[in-house]
């Protein structure tokens, strides 16, 4: 691999979900950087080097103790500044020597970390996940270490001409590729979209329509609009309705609509972990619902899995090589220009 980076540091990225710390600390690799994640206690997270100042084993290893990671090899606790705060048989105020903390919040269902200068890590860069803090919504989610550089993912949900191909049995159907997309770049984010007039609903939306009790063997308008926000947000506006309702525009009464959530977080330079999952706001309170469209969600991505770790075993056999940019490309092609941007900054 080359040493040049291809994921900026100065930014928030999700780190885990809170139920992976509980009661224990969590080692993770971010954007190339070992980390130990933990409670502190008070719904405060926090987030170490994982590395102990002592003998250099990982924190990770250990355990959690009164808000205080526990080094598993000799005991020594450490707090969520890094500093040694106990130790047993040792006097710790004449340690010197500490560990990089790094800043880590909790929210909307998630822990983010920031990897890069601390001083710049303003909690109002976090994105507004609405939906996480609404009782008007239901979300299903899960996650996917793979081992492809995060950018293929990010390419892969801006260009959801794929599902024709790879998700050919739920989501794919021929007329997504017989309509042109949209590509919009505004500010810092681009947006791809597609509409669909008049078409059979594919598996997954026939059964999401029969979830929110309509009748799914009738013509649909279908649509998806992809929005990239760096570094690695895409959030995916898709649904159907009824034939000739308003499409995206259509009441409530006659469509099934939801939000596909993507956060893509750097593991190292040719693997990532994504956090995906789908926000609905159509018969919220059934569970069972929930648990269908998350398995069925878990199916599908588990096929862009396969294609994209295949493609980075494919990329990296060829290094120098050049690849084609057709106009399906776009959305990707301008999140790597907002991504360089970002990289020439820092
Ligand atoms: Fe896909």
């Amino acid at each position: 691999m080359s040493n040049v980076k291809h994921y900026p540091k100065h930014a928030w990225y999700v780190a885990c979900t809170p139920h992976e710390i509980e009661g224990k600390p969590l080692g993770r690799v971010i954007c190339g950087e070992s980390l130990v994640l933990f409670r502190v206690g008070n719904g405060e997270v926090a987030a170490l080097e994982d590395f102990c100042p002592h003998r250099g084993a990982p924190l990770s290893l250990g355990t959690v103790e009164d808000g205080l990671v526990v080094c598993g090899y000799h005991g020594m606790k450490l707090n969520a500044d890094g500093k040694c705060a106990a130790m047993v048989g040792q006097r710790v105020e004449k340690f010197r020597r500490g560990i990089r903390p790094y800043p880590a919040i909790e929210r909307h269902g998630y822990v983010w970390v920031w990897p890069g200068e601390a001083s710049l890590a303003d909690p109002g860069l976090i994105p507004d996940l609405h939906w996480a803090r609404s009782p008007d919504w239901a979300f299903g989610g899960g996650m996917f270490n793979i081992r492809c550089d995060y950018r293929l993912l990010i390419d892969n949900l801006m260009d959801l001409t794929h599902e024709t191909y790879v998700h050919a049995s739920s989501i794919g159907q021929p007329e997504i590729e017989e309509a042109a997309p949209d590509t919009v770049r505004e500010g810092m984010s681009v947006t791809v979209s597609r509409t669909m007039e008049n078409i059979p609903a594919p598996p997954f939306w026939q059964d999401a329509l029969r979830g929110n009790n309509l009748a799914a063997d009738v013509p649909v308008d279908r649509w998806q609009i992809c929005r990239f926000t760096p570094p690695g947000s895409v959030m995916i506006d898709v649904g159907v309705a009824h034939a000739g309702q308003g499409g995206f525009d259509a009441p409530e009464s006659c469509r099934a609509s939801g939000i596909v959530v993507d956060l893509i977080t750097p593991e190292t330079d040719d693997s990532c972990w994504y956090f995906w999952g789908m926000a609905r706001n159509f018969n919220v309170g059934d569970k069972a619902l929930t648990e269908q469209i998350r398995a069925s969600q878990h199916r599908i991505f588990t096929e862009d899995l396969e294609m994209l770790e295949s493609q980075q075993r494919n990329l990296s056999a060829n290094p120098g090589r050049s690849l084609m940019q057709l106009n399906i490309d776009q959305g990707g092609v301008h999140g790597r220009k907002i991504l360089e941007e970002l990289l020439a900054r820092e």
